[in-house]
């Protein structure tokens, strides 16, 4: 007996992906693992997150291992050997979109069904974050399909796991080209404004501020008033520091617009961005030194993965397939306490994980809080 596992990434795409994949196959594949289980298991690689499965068409056949997707084919059997070298492969080889079966007006959900019967699949591993998830419940409650999660999103703002895949790539970025304006900034004596993603949450500014030792950090989670940082970079500038750093996350707002920003701060709020843009003249103003701003974008989800990210991806991977073998579908494999585990994809949604502001952030220097908690 064979049963047949499909496999798809969905959403942005970030560095961790393609290691996830490879070991999801490999832990499949285990021969080991296979006689213990008494069958075996073949993988196919579904194209493009839930767009491949809306537009998989059975005309268009599964391709054989080592064929690449088509414009027509959307489905590939995956195998140990093709497989070997993701792990150090940025992005995802499978190809990903945004696209959301049950949008409104755009529903394809009825599409993803079929094709998953059409394939005959006795298991779906998505990869993705908070949309991903919120399509899996549904498909899963209303559906029956039988689909576990695997987290992913750099903004690692998901309830329930301390970890999702990308984050620490993307930290990384920040850190290397904020030591690269550093020099610059330093020649200058300028300010730079440095906007990293993080649509909701300031998990990504946070840690890539406080690792790249920028002056001043802004968050979603805590509205700031552009006065304040002047006054903050002013007092550095008085104590004789040449040049400053200020991080500011994507989704920060200054507390004046938040109180009017309604829908702001919420996963389908429109894409924030170009705050940084929006204050530099202020700051310029109120320091009376040079300042520029530089948005990182979507190069903090290139490269690469990091070492940490090859490593968690490995966890899930094999975690994600060991869930599939106790068929408990309809969970999430998450990274807690430093132990992996899994939970129920309707309580990962119940939230998003916010920076802790009490504990982990200075309301009055709007930087990392000291504190050992
Ligand atoms: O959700 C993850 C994220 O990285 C956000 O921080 C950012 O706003 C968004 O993706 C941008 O994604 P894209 O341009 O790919 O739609």
């Amino acid at each position: 007996m064979v049963k047949r596992i499909g496999i798809l990434t969905s959403g942005g795409d970030c560095p961790g992906l393609n290691p996830a994949i490879k070991w999801a196959v490999k832990t499949a594949m285990d021969e080991e693992l296979s006689e213990a289980r008494g069958f075996e298991y073949e993988i196919v690689g579904i194209r493009d997150g839930w767009r491949g499965l809306a537009k998989y068409d059975s005309r268009y056949p599964v391709l054989p291992p080592g064929k690449e997707f088509s414009e027509k084919h959307y489905v590939r059997i995956l195998t140990e050997h093709g497989v070997r070298t993701w792990d150090r492969v940025g992005g995802t080889r499978l190809g990903t979109s945004r696209t959301n079966p049950y949008a409104t007006g755009k529903e394809t959900w009825p599409q993803v069904v079929a094709s998953y019967r059409a394939l005959e699949l006795d298991a779906l591993i998505a990869i993705g974050s908070g949309h991903t998830l919120a399509v899996t419940a549904r498909l899963v409650r209303e559906e029956g399909l039988n689909i576990i999660c695997i987290p992913k999103t750099i903004d690692r703002d998901l309830k329930g796991t301390d970890y999702s895949l990308g984050f620490e790539t993307a930290v990384g970025v920040i850190v290397e080209e904020i030591d690269r304006i550093r020099t610059t900034a330093h020649s200058h004596s300028r300010t730079f404004i440095i906007e990293t993603m993080g649509r909701v949450t300031g998990h990504l500014a946070l840690s890539g501020g406080l690792a790249a030792g920028a002056d001043v950090i802004l968050i979603p989670e805590f509205p700031f008033s552009t006065d304040r940082v002047v006054e903050i970079l002013k007092a550095k500038r008085e104590a004789g520091q040449r040049y400053a750093i200020v991080v500011v996350s994507e989704g920060a707002k200054e507390a004046a617009d938040s109180a009017a920003g309604a829908g702001a701060g919420t996963a389908s709020a429109p894409l924030p961005g170009g705050l940084a843009k929006r204050i530099e003249k202020r700051v310029e103003q109120g320091t009376g030194g040079e300042v520029r701003s530089v948005v990182l974008s979507h190069l903090q989800r290139g490269g690469v993965p990091c070492a940490f990210d090859r490593r968690i991806a490995r966890e899930f991977g094999i975690a994600a397939m060991q869930l599939v073998d106790e068929e408990k579908f309809g969970r999430m494999v998450v990274f807690r306490d430093g132990e992996f585990d899994s939970m129920e994809i309707p309580t990962v949604l119940q939230d998003v994980q916010r920076v802790d502001v009490s504990q982990r952030y200075d309301t009055q220097s709007y930087n990392a809080r000291f504190s050992l908690a």
